[in-house]
């Protein structure tokens, strides 16, 4: 193998390590949230987020500090940089980071993906990757005859190993004989903080409480073994709480005929990639699709964003739909702890969708991103 290939830092996760992700300073009460718009529309849609964030803050009474980050496409094609030294002490000072979208037509794939969002995740050591999957009233989902009540579960995707670890390397590269490898790893310690935070979820979110593992143990029989040694193991200290196993290929059948079956589900990193996709179509597209990146120890830096991609043909056109940056917002909030400004976010959410927008596609809302913003806004006092 060519050695300089297959260092796991290089790859994806380049040290330094500042503070282990953690905050150093106090926050004075005050929330402190980074903005990173990012590329194409993740600008527009982050802003509608602040602007909801700031009119919650103000009807619930604290108060919420918003710094902008040029981070991106342009700032990496004008400087050759895309997160500049220091930049990753910085965004630890804040309680919260708020990302709009990765993606640039004249940069190659991968790069920003890996320069930016894959190292704030290992950066942070943000190791659930949290993504609610609810029907919102009004939503169309493409799956006939369900509705609100049978689309409403959360995954729980584990967000620092598996194939993302960026282990591996090629042999002959360029060759007719060339050999490229790609290792999944997974560690009892990843393995265990994932897996109990997802019972510790099932059992707060209180619903169905089940919590059903998706892996691949009838072909992955070493990783995918200790990830089910794990949650047998685990699954002993949580007698309340029921446990199932899914292989991810039934599983992705079972959420296409079944939805309603399932409450929180615990998956590795790339399994989790996969059926949050899918279950972002079932839940009515990425204009609604949310997602956290949680380091959730003390003081951890967490990040929240919007599932869908920077979408560059829309982009300064007042189009896009700003609901699931939005809703993004509201996990941002309970994940700082104003529980109660997140219900009020996800409540005129729910009326915006319910009663008020024509649809949730992009350019076929019935208004404009910014006019999204505003309704919601003027929904959380309502
Ligand atoms: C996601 C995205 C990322 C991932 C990409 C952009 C690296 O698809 O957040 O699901 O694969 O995790
Ligand atoms: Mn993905």
């Amino acid at each position: 193998m060519d050695g300089s290939e297959t260092k796991p830092s290089e790859a994806v996760a380049p040290l330094p390590k500042p503070n282990n992700g953690k905050r150093t300073v106090s926050s004075n009460d005050i929330l402190k949230v980074a903005v990173i718009g990012g590329d194409g529309t993740g600008p527009e849609v982050a802003a509608e987020g602040v602007k909801v964030l700031e009119a919650v803050a103000k009807l619930e009474g604290f108060q919420v500090e918003t710094k902008d980050f040029d981070y991106g496409g342009d700032r990496y094609l004008a400087t050759g940089e895309i997160l500049p030294e220091g930049a990753l002490e910085e965004l630890s000072q804040f309680d919260s980071i708020l990302l709009g979208a990765i993606g640039h037509p004249d940069v190659a794939p991968g790069i920003l993906e890996r320069g930016l969002l894959l190292q704030m995740r290992f950066d942070f050591d943000q190791y659930i990757n949290l993504r609610p999957v609810k029907l919102f009233p009004g939503v169309d989902t493409p799956i006939k005859d369900k509705g609100p009540d049978d689309i409403d579960y959360v995954v729980v995707r584990e967000n620092t190993e598996d194939l993302y670890a960026g282990i591996g390397g090629f042999l002959k590269k360029g060759t007719p004989d060339e050999v490229a490898t790609q290792t999944a790893i997974y560690t009892r310690k990843g393995c265990e903080r994932c897996i109990r935070w997802a019972f510790e979820y099932t059992r707060k979110r209180n619903k169905k409480k089940r919590l059903t593992l998706v892996a691949k143990t009838n072909v992955l029989t070493y990783g995918h073994d200790l990830v089910e040694r794990t949650f047998n193991e685990v699954a002993e200290e949580y007698p309340d709480i029921e446990t199932d196993y899914n292989h991810v290929d039934a599983c992705c059948m079972w959420m296409v005929k079944n939805p309603e079956y399932y409450d929180v589900i615990v998956t590795t990193n790339m399994f989790g990639d996969i059926i949050t996709d899918l279950s972002g179509m079932i839940q009515g597209g990425m204009g609604v699709a949310a997602g956290g990146n949680i380091n959730p120890e003390p003081g951890g830096t967490s990040m929240f964003e919007p599932m869908g991609g920077s979408a560059p043909k829309y982009t300064g056109k007042n189009v896009i739909n700003p609901i699931a940056t939005i809703s993004a917002v509201a996990m941002l909030l309970e994940q700082a702890g104003h529980q109660s400004a997140a219900d009020r976010v996800m409540k005129a959410i729910m009326t915006a969708t319910g009663t008020k927008m024509e649809s949730q596609a992009a350019g076929r809302m019935g208004m404009g991103t910014r006019e999204v913003g505003d309704l919601v806004v003027e929904l959380l006092d309502a």
